[in-house]
């Protein structure tokens, strides 16, 4: 596979240098966790929670027909088959589904975490991103059957076909890759080499790309722009959820290939225009692009003819708990919003007078899909807690959320350098929580927290910004312990992971001794640091026993990131005990944390 990185803007898109370019990519339609189809009279949904897909009329958004597919989807694509493809991200499987009598027609094992779907623009084929193995799939429109297009991506997602090639960018880390369809790939990086209004934004990480669109002449990417490293000059609040003179740490974002500057669109004033969390994009009209917010729950309007920063959001609709997902019926102007932390469907209408002062727009109607939860009350009520950016006592702007840094309950990817008036200097590993239940107290890498209630609160009031008032911190712990799941890897060689199993629990190499119990830890302490790799203004000098859940997608690792690869984490001055082991016996180690 040959790899490039090329500068954003250089031997991109063709048809869009511009962002006013006329005319379309060459481009085929993009899966969503929502669709219309049936010539507007029914809207398609994923449930995640359940497994399933539900059909709604689209008139009075009522439930036609639940499909039980499997394994948390996320992402459908309606082909001009009739075909409805569905990814199941946790059960490995494309599932396609007749639209008309609901029947599951055929399911193919793809990849590991099937995420994105895109279908080619003949529709004979469709391109599927695999966040867990890294690998980029094309399947056979009819049959399903997959190949590998490329590989060795970072947790890859938002996917798009563009005449022969298929755009994806990496969930972390900001980068897009354009796959060639002999497997080449030139990969550009999502931040920006210039913003003249907003300099510091050329320091920062692109992060969390969720999205694309293809619509108007170019590829747009939604995502972040976060100030995760300390090293940018402007003026910044002391906190994550504080803003100083609109300057925040964490900013929505969407970039177009071609060399323009990323559009940040969001303003943390209380007005109308406050988003965080940009998980889903569809264009409606000659020039709008509509963006769902999972964490302020709303849609935000932007004009792709604004030049002006502070004028591209033309419009807000609020809408339920989470969006994750639009569909747009152009025809009837409306949209249809995936509200999926309340399981609802949103309508909105789209014949709305957009304008810098537009009001906030509410749904034309909003109904919840009643479906058995398989979570309790308590886990439910903490999942909306994590991703909600709108409470002051949590977050006083709106900027961020837990799931600003833990999206899902995940990791963001990143090292942060945390510096707050309460919070010494110290730079840590985001964590994935699937490690984080109750039983594998101590929290944080330090271990400062016995019980998560008080990690809870102080997340909230010294990295946050809010006060914590009113706010119920037991609900986080059931919400990680019910809800948030390792990614999971199916190994490749299994006879590589009993040797490598047999190596770990050895008292030769003896990583159980630490590594231990269901979850991989032993709870407890340790001095790990080699005297000289200690940063002197970073205080620690022994951590909590990580447990290795999901390890395989967990890199850069340790508490401040300093392996790249497990490789790294195997070869580190910390690791004496496996200064002994031939090469094969550290593969055969690794297969193991791999599978785990
Ligand atoms: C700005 C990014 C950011 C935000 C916002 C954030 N976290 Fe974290 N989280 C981190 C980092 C970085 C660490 C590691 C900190 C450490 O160990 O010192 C962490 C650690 C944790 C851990 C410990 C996991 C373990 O296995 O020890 C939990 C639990 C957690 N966060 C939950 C939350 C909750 C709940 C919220 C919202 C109230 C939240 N986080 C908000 C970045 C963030
Ligand atoms: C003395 C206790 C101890 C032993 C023995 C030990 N570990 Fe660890 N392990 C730790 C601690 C503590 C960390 C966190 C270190 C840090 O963050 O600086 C860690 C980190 C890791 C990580 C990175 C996890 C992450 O999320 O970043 C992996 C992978 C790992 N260990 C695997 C192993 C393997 C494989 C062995 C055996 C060769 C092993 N460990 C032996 C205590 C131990």
């Amino acid at each position: 596979m040959r790899r490039r990185l090329v500068a954003l803007g250089l031997g991109v898109v063709a048809a869009c240098g511009a962002d006013h370019a006329p005319g379309a990519l060459d481009a085929g339609p993009v899966g969503a966790s929502i669709a219309v189809v049936d010539g507007g009279s029914t809207v398609v949904v994923v449930d995640p929670d359940q497994g399933s897909v539900s059909f709604l009329d689209a008139a009075s958004l009522a439930v036609k027909a639940t499909v039980s597919v499997g394994g948390e989807p996320h992402a459908l694509l309606a082909m001009a088959s009739g075909a409805i493809l569905v990814a199941n991200y946790r059960g490995g499987e494309v599932v396609a589904v007749d639209a008309a009598t609901h029947a599951v027609t055929a399911r193919k094992s793809v990849c590991a975490g099937p995420y994105g779907l895109a279908a080619s623009p003949d529709g004979s084929w469709v391109a599927v991103s695999c966040e867990w193995d890294g690998r980029v799939m094309k399947l056979d429109a009819a049959t399903l059957a997959p190949g590998a297009l490329a590989s060795g991506l970072r947790r890859p997602r938002a996917v798009a076909v563009v005449g022969s090639d298929v755009w994806v960018a990496d969930y972390v880390g900001g980068l897009v890759h354009d796959v060639h369809a002999d497997g080449s790939v030139a990969t550009t990086s999502l931040v920006p080499t210039s913003a003249s209004y907003r300099p510091a934004l050329t320091h920062m990480s692109a992060n969390l790309t969720s999205a694309v669109s293809t619509a108007f002449g170019a590829l747009r990417f939604a995502h972040v722009l976060e100030n995760n490293t300390g090293d940018t000059t402007e003026a910044i609040a002391a906190d994550y959820g504080s803003v100083t003179d609109t300057n925040p740490k964490i900013n929505p974002a969407v970039t177009a290939m071609g060399g323009l500057e990323p559009r940040i669109y969001a303003k943390f004033d209380g007005g109308a225009r406050v988003y965080s969390g940009p998980v889903a994009l569809a264009a409606f009209g000659s020039q709008y692009l509509l963006v769902a917010h999972v964490s302020t729950a709303n849609v935000a309007v932007l004009d792709t003819h604004s030049t002006d920063p502070g004028a591209r959001s033309v419009g807000t609709y609020q809408v339920g708990a989470g969006p994750s997902g639009i569909a747009v019926d152009e025809e009837r102007q409306v949209a249809f919003v995936d509200n999926a932390l309340d399981q609802s469907v949103s309508r909105i209408d789209l014949s709305q007078t957009f304008g810098a002062d537009a009001p906030v727009f509410k749904p034309a109607q909003t109904l919840v899909r009643s479906l058995p939860s398989p979570y309790s009350a308590q886990a439910l009520a903490g999942r909306r807690f994590f991703f909600d950016a709108t409470n002051p006592h949590v977050t006083p702007a709106g900027v961020v959320a837990c799931a600003s840094c833990h999206p899902s309950g995940n990791d963001d990817g990143l090292v942060w350098f945390e510096n707050t008036p309460n919070v010494p200097f110290r730079h840590r590993r985001t964590p994935h929580l699937a490690n984080a239940k109750t039983a594998t107290a101590p929290f944080h890498w330090d271990g400062q927290f016995t019980a998560m209630d008080a990690l809870v609160e102080s997340t909230m009031t010294n990295i946050m910004g809010g006060d914590g008032l009113l706010v119920d911190t037991t609900v986080v712990q059931p919400f990680i312990d019910e809800i948030v799941q390792a990614p999971v890897l199916p190994p490749e060689d299994p006879g590589a992971v009993a040797r490598g199993q047999a190596l770990f629990t050895s008292a030769q190499v003896g990583c159980s001794t630490c590594h231990s119990g269901s979850y991989l830890t032993d709870d407890m302490m340790h001095v790990v640091l080699s005297p000289e790799s200690l940063d002197p203004a970073d205080a620690i000098t022994q951590t909590n026993t990580p447990g290795l859940h999901g390890a395989f997608l967990f890199g850069p690792y340790f508490h401040d990131g300093r392996a790249a690869t497990l490789n790294d984490v195997l070869a580190d001055p910390i690791m004496g005990h496996t200064k002994g082991l031939s090469a094969g016996q550290l593969d055969d180690l690794i297969a193991y944390v791999r599978s785990l």
